[in-house]
């Protein structure tokens, strides 16, 4: 059978980063789930779709002429044939993003497309690593294996700013600190990363270097 592995937690956790690196290492494909949201939000920004509107962002949602690119050592994300891989990222799409992912009737869209995609990636590559932070527990509760990778909130601070200014001194940090803990507030009603499910191993990444949650993630998958 396939080796499915979902890993969930929120940002800063290291997640993507570690999601991927393992994927390369296993030799199997990759899911980035948050893309997906990403890319909803990308078009009915790109589109002038209301995003108060449900209905509108469900329409949006359910025609979205999606296609991911698998490969954890280069993933892309295409609308529409254009790729919008790094568009989908921007503070705009990042701030806005939570408010198409805490919609009631666009989330079981986007986690049936997930499915397929994820069955899609099993069968061709032998295997997948999807991430997000529902995976674990609503998308495929019956993965193989499955992971909650936390970290302290300072230490996922300290990981985004870096990512995003370069830097973690202490003016970085705080202008990265309105972006990470609201958007942990957006998400609330999607995810709580408190505790791990129950049959979902935890992982908390506050002390390990990247190399170090690789590592710790590859010995649950070996476990
Ligand atoms: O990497 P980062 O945590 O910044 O974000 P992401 O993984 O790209 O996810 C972006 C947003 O998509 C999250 O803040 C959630 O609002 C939403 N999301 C979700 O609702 N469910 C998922 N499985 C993945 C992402």
């Amino acid at each position: 059978a396939p080796l499915t592995i979902a890993i969930d937690g929120p940002s800063g956790s290291g997640k993507s980063t570690v999601a991927r690196r393992v994927a390369e290492r296993l030799g199997i494909g990759y899911l980035d789930t948050g893309a997906m949201y990403r890319a909803v939000t990308w078009f009915c920004l790109d589109t002038g779709v209301d995003l108060d509107d449900e209905e509108a962002v469900v329409a949006a949602t359910e025609r979205l002429p999606l296609d991911l690119g698998t490969d954890p050592g280069a993933p892309t994300v295409l609308v529409g044939g254009r790729d919008v891989s790094r568009e989908i990222r921007t503070t705009e799409v990042s701030t806005a993003v939570s408010r198409v992912a805490t919609k009631q009737r666009v989330r079981p869209v986007l986690q049936r497309l997930q499915r397929e995609e994820m069955a899609r990636i099993a069968v061709d590559t032998g295997g997948v690593v999807a991430e997000g932070r529902d995976i674990t527990t609503v998308v495929a509760p019956d993965a193989r294996v499955r992971i909650l990778l936390t970290a302290s909130e300072e230490a996922r601070l300290r990981r985004r700013s870096t990512e995003l200014h370069g830097s973690a001194d202490a003016a970085a940090v705080e202008a990265t600190r309105d972006q990470v803990v609201r958007r942990d507030r957006d998400d609330a009603t999607v995810s709580q990363f408190a505790e791990a499910a129950e049959g979902v191993t935890l992982v908390d990444t506050s002390d390990l270097t990247l190399e170090g949650s690789v590592e710790a993630v590859l010995d649950v998958v070996a476990a």
